[in-house]
């Protein structure tokens, strides 16, 4: 079985660190997991009067969502939070009621930032959102990752040490998302508010 892996960065910067990241955890994961970045940069900003007529980019969005085993979200911290464009593509994908194309999606979370606690805020904000939309995240390890000399060398592949941590968290994001693939989202009670 071949695991798909919708990677959302949570960056729009043409030289993201979290981008270059995302692409470096593409070389650490074994053959049968296919990491796929989705476009998050083109959706529209969200607005409720749109539920019933979404743009071609949210279809495209929650199509990608839908044929996924799993999430990776590698995203920067902005202003101790997840930047907006993150939020408006949560917002997006979790909506019209009762279409949440996250739940049970079982889902990593990283990020690197040049402040010192790595994007820790932001990361703990994005898994309070992620329980309310029925998102599972990995608890342990975290990776909350500090940029600083050495985390990427010159022709931006990843230094030893960073490499052989995320080899690390790979693998137990590999086997963890093997784990839930038995879920299922639908017997789970309650849901996203409606409205
Ligand atoms: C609007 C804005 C807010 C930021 N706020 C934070 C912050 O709260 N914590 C932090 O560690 N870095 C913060 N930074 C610095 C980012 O960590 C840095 O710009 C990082 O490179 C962004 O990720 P990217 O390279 O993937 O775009 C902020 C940057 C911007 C542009």
């Amino acid at each position: 079985m071949k695991y798909e892996i919708a990677v959302v960065v949570g960056s729009l910067r043409r030289e993201s660190l979290n981008r270059r990241l995302a692409d470096a955890l593409v070389q650490l994961a074994p053959s049968d997991f296919i990491l796929t970045q989705v476009s998050i940069a083109d959706l529209p900003l969200y607005n409720q009067d749109d539920d019933d007529h979404p743009s071609a980019a949210v279809k495209k969005l929650k199509a990608a969502l839908a044929a996924a085993q799993g999430l990776l979200f590698v995203t920067p911290e902005y202003n101790r939070s997840i930047p907006g464009v993150l939020k408006n593509a949560l917002d997006h994908a979790s909506r019209p009621y009762g279409q949440n194309a996250w739940a049970g999606k079982p889902a990593g979370v990283l990020g690197v930032s040049v402040g010192a606690i790595g994007t820790a805020l932001a990361q703990q904000h994005l898994r309070g959102m992620l329980a309310y939309l029925d998102v599972p995240t990995l608890g342990q390890p975290e990776a909350y990752i500090h940029h600083k000399e050495g985390l990427f060398d010159a022709s931006g592949k990843l230094g030893d040490q960073s490499s052989k941590f995320l080899r690390g968290w790979m693998e137990v994001y590999v086997d963890w998302v093997k784990n839930h693939q038995d879920r299922d989202p639908s017997a789970a009670e309650g849901g996203p508010a409606k409205g």
